[in-house]
């Protein structure tokens, strides 16, 4: 495993493991299968609904707690300091654990400062070793990050070789902010497995195209946390750590961004919303 160090000198793991969209039915046996292949870091959410089995295979694996790594984020209809605190609290509960590794505002809608300073005040409680936003694009991290008496470990947007975030990786990295990608293999959009490119570099380390394309990501300093419910995926995701691309190959892949989002835009009014909308329900 490799790591990164977070501006609060907290250790991360550069590869983790995400858990959206898998039923709460399924989510101990995921997290489980996820653990016994090696995975540390688990990253969840309130909104996935799915915190209780991150819990149940948490607290039954037999690793020891200090050696996890659990993210999980405060969901819009938390938004708001004692909405968010309260939810912070819950969490903790479902996720049977007294603290979070990191704890993250999932989007920037509704009272978001609120939220933020509820969880800064969890972080001085010892209930989160760090703390940072998701989804805040760069107008809406350059202010937050200006106004906040903690500033944001981490930032977990969505990245993988065809959105590269080349934009806001400058502006993280002048904040000292850790980009964290969310969908790192585009959920195999634009048919990243079957990419070209990809394979044919692959190709010469006997790897997949999902697992050069994970392997970009970590060389080029995002952390990653690809979601599989099949074991063999889990694995073929893992192996990550026995092979370098070369700067020529990384140079290669950079060209295949498309410097946009596959999956939303949030700039789009009816995006705006849509989240309004969820954080009223
Ligand atoms: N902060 C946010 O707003 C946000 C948004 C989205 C996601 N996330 C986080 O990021 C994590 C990952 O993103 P994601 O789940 O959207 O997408 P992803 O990890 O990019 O892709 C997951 C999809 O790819 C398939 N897959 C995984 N590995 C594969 C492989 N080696 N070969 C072929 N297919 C493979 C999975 O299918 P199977 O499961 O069937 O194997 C699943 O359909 C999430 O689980 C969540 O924790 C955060």
């Amino acid at each position: 495993m490799e790591y990164t160090t977070l501006n609060n000198g907290v250790r991360m793991p550069m590869l983790g493991y995400g858990v959206f969209q898998i039923p709460a039915e399924d989510t101990k046996r995921c997290v489980s299968d996820a653990i016994s292949v090696g995975y540390r870091s688990i990253d969840t959410a309130q909104g996935y609904y799915n915190e209780e089995g991150v819990g149940e295979a948490v607290s039954e694996c037999g690793v020891p707690r200090e050696e996890l790594f659990l993210t999980t984020k405060i969901w819009i209809s938390n938004g708001g300091y004692e909405k968010a605190k309260a939810s912070v609290d819950e969490s903790l509960r479902k996720l049977e654990t007294d603290y979070v590794d990191l704890l993250l505002i999932h989007q920037p809608f509704n009272d978001y400062y609120g939220s933020y300073r509820a969880m800064e005040e969890a972080y001085k409680a010892g209930k989160a070793r760090a703390i940072g936003v998701s989804n805040f694009m760069p107008d809406r991290f350059i202010d937050i990050a200006g106004f906040v008496e903690i500033p944001p470990m981490v930032n977990q947007l969505e990245v993988h070789v065809f959105q590269q975030q080349k934009i806001e990786k400058e502006i993280l990295k002048k904040h000292h902010t850790q980009l964290m990608a969310w969908s790192p293999l585009a959920q195999g959009k634009n048919e990243l497995f079957s990419n070209g490119l990809l394979t044919a570099i692959g190709e010469a380390y006997q790897k997949t195209a999902a697992q050069v394309a994970l392997r970009f990501l970590i060389q080029s300093g995002v952390v990653v946390i690809p979601k599989s419910s099949h074991k063999d995926r889990m694995e073929e995701n893992f192996n990550l750590f026995d092979f370098q691309l070369t700067d020529g190959e990384m140079n290669q892949l950079e060209a295949l961004d498309l410097g946009r989002s596959q999956f939303i835009d949030h700039y789009a009014p009816e995006v705006a919303e849509m989240f309004v909308g969820a954080g009223k329900m």
